[in-house]
């Protein structure tokens, strides 16, 4: 009966191909479609020698006139900052917590007297560098104007965990008036701001010079080989014993500039170690599943990609 079954098949099959798929497998058409050959060996000495030389010729060309845009770019004169082991820089490396609160002490200490880091309250240090009762203490040093009262009247009342940061200067025009016409920008996303992220904020930090000989800054510029222009209008922030940190590390420029710029990190990418943590179990979950997958479609394909089609012409 099975035999009976597949001779019917085959016969449904022969009635579908004749025709159109007698004339296709016809040999001689086959033999024509060989004489169409557009690839380079079939190609005559000459040609191929024309080819490459045409080739080669643009090459040269374009890499000429790259090299010679390159010689004539003068805007780009500033030092790039080298790209610093970050503790938090590796695919599944959280950030340096320790190092987030030392470096919101040299914010508040330093940074804040002339930056503002607007759109970071005090509560964002929760669970973050600081517990909420110290948050809450450290809120409470700054005073808030709050209100209108009952009577109409505004009011000052201690900073609670809910207030964003205190500013230095009122409006950015204060802000210029008291840094010799220079905006200090805010600082709250600086590290995505800037070319470079933390490695050129450090680099700033740490980089200023005695200008080279035959170069003069302005009065009330100062000399750094990373900004753009060398001219900055920030006096150097940061040196030795700046401050004195409350853990007892050593308070050496490169250290604190380090923690600074780790603060300034995950200020500007709170979710630093959520997305990273998110990234590993993404991974785990896929290292199972991938293949998983692919022996499922092995095995639903297996039974099309491995039967075969014969073509018995009719006697
Ligand atoms: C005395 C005021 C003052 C202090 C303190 C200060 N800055 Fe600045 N900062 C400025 C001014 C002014 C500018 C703008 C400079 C300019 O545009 O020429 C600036 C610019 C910057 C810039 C931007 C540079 C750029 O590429 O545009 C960064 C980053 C910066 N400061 C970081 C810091 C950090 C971090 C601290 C604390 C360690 C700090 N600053 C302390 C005044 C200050």
């Amino acid at each position: 009966a099975a035999e009976a079954a597949s001779c019917r098949k085959m016969a449904a099959l022969r009635l579908a191909v004749s025709g159109a798929g007698r004339t296709f497998l016809n040999p001689s058409n086959v033999a024509g479609v060989s004489q169409v050959n557009m690839s380079f060996s079939a190609l005559s000495r000459g040609k191929k020698a024309a080819l490459s030389t045409l080739g080669l010729l643009t090459a040269g060309g374009a890499g000429l006139a790259l090299m010679l845009h390159q010689s004539v770019k003068a805007s780009e004169l500033e030092l790039h900052p080298p790209s610093y082991p970050w503790s938090h820089s590796g695919m599944l490396s959280s950030l340096d917590h320790a190092s987030v609160r030392r470096g919101y002490q040299v914010y508040k200490q330093v940074c804040s007297a002339c930056h503002s880091m607007e759109y970071l309250a005090f509560r964002n240090l929760v669970g973050v560098s600081h517990t909420e009762a110290e948050v809450k203490t450290l809120a409470e040093e700054i005073e808030v104007v709050d209100g209108p009262d009952e009577s109409g009247e505004m009011f000052t009342r201690p900073g609670k965990l809910s207030d964003y940061f205190p500013k230095p200067y009122p409006n950015p025009e204060a802000a210029r008036a008291a840094n010799n016409g220079a905006l200090p920008p805010d600082l709250s996303y600086i590290v995505n701001a800037r070319h470079g992220g933390e490695d050129y904020v450090f680099s700033l930090l740490t980089g200023y010079s005695e200008p080279p000989a035959g170069v003069s800054v302005r009065e009330g510029l100062y000399y750094n080989p990373y900004f753009p222009g060398q001219a900055i209008g920030m006096a150097p922030p940061i040196y030795n014993e700046v401050l004195e940190y409350e853990d007892g590390t050593p308070a050496t420029m490169s250290q604190v500039a380090k923690d600074v710029c780790t603060f300034l990190r995950w200020a500007a990418e709170p979710e630093h170690d959520q997305r990273k943590r998110m990234g590993l179990k993404l991974l785990m979950g896929a290292a199972i599943l991938i293949p998983l997958v692919y022996y499922m479609k092995r095995h639903k394909w297996s039974v099309l990609k491995s039967r075969k089609i014969a073509y018995r012409p009719p006697k």
